[in-house]
């Protein structure tokens, strides 16, 4: 590919070339994309509103770009291998073609239930290649998809399918993850007790009983056994919307991240093709869920419309034991593997015999991404993994960035363990201090911002611009606030520090401690909560919470179990308390705000140095929660 960097000289070459012409940068980039009418201005931005257009008036297919575009190059080539939960069940492999085809036959086949351009479909699968043919469907013929991790539960669903709106539902009769089978049909009819959804695509996967409702229900052969395989791509305009993806912040209620078409499109595919060095004939392999943004982005778009071959993997790390990646590694022959840092713990609990059975030759780099990962993993990972001769990209970005911002381009861009390093073309980073004050020159500390538009960035909330106003752009004016800490080193590397907000980060999974509270609150005898993260050495952070109960009619024990199985059922078992502490009270302040600074140092058991607790209503509160904790 012509954008690709090559060396450190030509990244900083292009760095320095994105940040003084943007919009001619982006424009030659773009260039290589298939258009149906080309732009009539790059970008037009402003931050206040926050009102962001790239690509402004250009028509686009996004599949286009995947298939037509090079359909006669690379239309023999694996696009995605399909690795089963279980190893003893046949994979998969389907061709850019073969793939092409059963994406425009679904596509018809939705067309055909009365579903076209602007409506909005929940997708709530396991990982099959047909997760990946209902994205690009819904994208071929313009319909907005929202994809829902198939972990959360009934309520966390249909939170999702009222608030956007949806008008039909993808999903599966069961799920299979390691030795278990989950019913994922009835979680859905459970979620549209109260719902209108018209439309509900069942794919059969694990052939287990599941009810379908006449009219509304309808299996995935059945719908496609008709339809033709080709579809004409709807034609899009580069700021309609492309999906919305439902992510955690510090209130209560998860937000509809919205991205569009275009800007979308460009990025996924220059930072997949940069930061990886993927080259042709390599299989690169991302361990993540569709669920969430990096399934999105670097299962799906960007390696397919790099015209990459993209691993889909349905199980888990340690089924049918704690060997299953690099099983998979040596079966497939993986050139890119690309994970979360705590999977990696997880597996280095394990130590070194499960990878030794197993030949990880083919492996060039590897990429870490959803969390900071500590120095210990990543030399582990450097060391057993990648032999000491794969480059990691420890890759920083979030839901909201679309695609990856801070990150090493792997073998070009020096790495440094535990650092994301160095902000990639087009992303200007920018650390301020409290007030806002940008923090100039190396060896700071402060909160991370971005100060210029990128193609990828988030565009609205759904249903709620306001939203995305005050989580985004008004903390700091002019400025796009991530929500993380970070820290510019004496050499100018970045290195991650962590949220600074109301988010907590457990095994890579975003969450608000307002929402697992809300979850809390919702047993009859809860009468207040509060939840804090704190240092898990597997899940890099875990989940505490102090609660205030009414004990009358239970012991301690049910009550906390209860409490786990309520926010496991409401939210989903990711959001399962790791610790629960009954407390008698809460240290807040007179104006009623709990001091969290202060439930955060108990929980990581740091009870002397508690700062400042004169402004607390009634400080004894704290010495009675440290006692309990001992
Ligand atoms: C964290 C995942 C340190 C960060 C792509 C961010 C990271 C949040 C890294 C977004 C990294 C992600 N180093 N921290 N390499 N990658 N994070 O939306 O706190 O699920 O704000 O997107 O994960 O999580 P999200």
């Amino acid at each position: 590919m012509s954008d690709r960097i090559h060396t450190l000289s030509g990244y900083l070459y292009e760095y320095q070339k994105s940040v003084t012409q943007p919009e001619e940068f982006w424009a030659r980039i773009a260039d290589s994309f298939h258009w149906r009418k080309r732009w009539s201005k790059v970008l037009k931005w402003n931050f206040d509103e926050p009102d962001i257009q790239w690509f402004v008036d250009a028509k686009l297919n996004i599949t286009e770009n995947i298939f037509e575009r090079h359909l006669f190059t690379i239309g023999d080539r694996p696009a995605i291998i399909w690795e089963a939960n279980d190893p003893n069940e046949e994979g998969r492999t389907l061709t850019y073609r073969e793939l092409f085809h059963e994406v425009n036959r679904f596509a018809n086949a939705l067309k055909s239930k009365g579903i076209g351009k602007g409506d909005k479909v929940i997708i709530y699968m396991p990982m099959v290649p047909e997760s990946a043919i209902a994205m690009l469907a819904c994208a071929r013929i313009g319909a907005i998809h929202s994809v829902v991790f198939a972990g959360f539960s009934s309520s966390a669903l249909a939170d999702r399918v009222i608030d956007c709106e949806a008008k039909a539902i993808l999903t599966s009769d069961g799920n299979f993850r390691g030795s278990k089978k989950i019913a994922v049909k009835a979680v859905v009819d459970e979620a549209l007790e109260k719902s209108s959804v018209e439309t509900v695509i069942v794919y059969e996967r694990t052939k287990q009983d599941v009810t379908m409702k006449e009219g509304r229900d309808h299996w995935w052969h059945d719908v496609i056994a008709e339809e033709a395989d080709l579809c004409p791509a709807e034609e899009m305009d580069s700021e309609d919307m492309l999906f919305i993806l439902y992510t955690s912040g510090s209130t209560g209620k998860p937000k509809g991240v919205v991205h569009t078409t275009g800007g979308y499109m460009v990025y996924s595919q220059y930072s997949f093709d940069n930061v990886f060095q993927y080259s042709e004939g390599d299989v690169y392999w991302c361990t993540a869920d569709v669920g969430w943004i990096t399934g999105h982005s670097y299962i799906v778009y960007g390696p397919l419309l790099a015209g990459a071959t993209t691993l889909m993997f349905e199980g888990v790390p340690t089924f049918p034991d704690a060997g299953r990646f690099w099983a998979v590694v040596e079966k497939h022959k993986v050139n890119v593997f690309y994970t979360a840092p705590t999977a990696i713990r997880a597996l280095q609990a394990y130590g070194t015999e499960p990878i030794n059975n197993y030949d990880l030759s083919s492996l060039k780099v590897l990429g870490s991404v959803g969390e900071p990962i500590n120095e210990e993993a990543w030399h582990w990972y450097h060391t057993h993994i990648g032999k000491n001769k794969c480059p990691i990209v420890d890759t920083w970005w979030q839901t909201e960035t679309g695609g990856i911002m801070v990150s090493p381009i792997a073998g070009i861009t020096p790495t440094k363990p535990a650092y994301a390093t160095l902000p990639l073309p087009g992303v200007q980073l920018c650390i301020v201090d409290p007030e806002g004050k940008e923090l100039t020159g190396n060896s700071v500390e402060g909160n991370l911002c971005i100060k210029f538009p990128w193609p990828s960035m988030i565009r609205t909330t759904y249903g709620d611009h306001e939203r995305c106003k005050q989580t985004y752009f008004s903390t700091y004016k002019g400025m796009y606030f991530t929500g993380d800490g970070v820290k510019r080193d004496h050499d100018g590397y970045y290195r991650i520090l962590g949220r600074v907000d109301d988010v907590i980060n457990v095994s890579g999974h975003r969450l608000g401690t307002a929402e697992v509270e809300n979850a809390i609150n919702e047993h009859p005898k809860v009468i207040e909560s509060a939840v804090v993260g704190y240092p898990h050495e597997v899940k890099g952070q875990g989940i505490y919470a102090y609660v205030i109960c009414d004990l009358t009619n239970r012991t301690e024990a049910n009550l906390v179990n209860e409490i786990k199985e309520m926010v496991s059922q409401i939210i989903g078992p990711i959001a399962k308390p790791d610790k629960i502490q009954l407390v008698s009270g809460l240290p807040k302040t007179r104006s009623g705000k709990i001091m969290r600074r202060i439930l955060r140092k108990v929980a990581e058991g740091s009870f002397d140095s508690m700062g400042d607790t004169s402004t607390l209503l009634d400080p004894d509160v704290v010495t009675k929660i440290i006692e309990g904790k001992k």
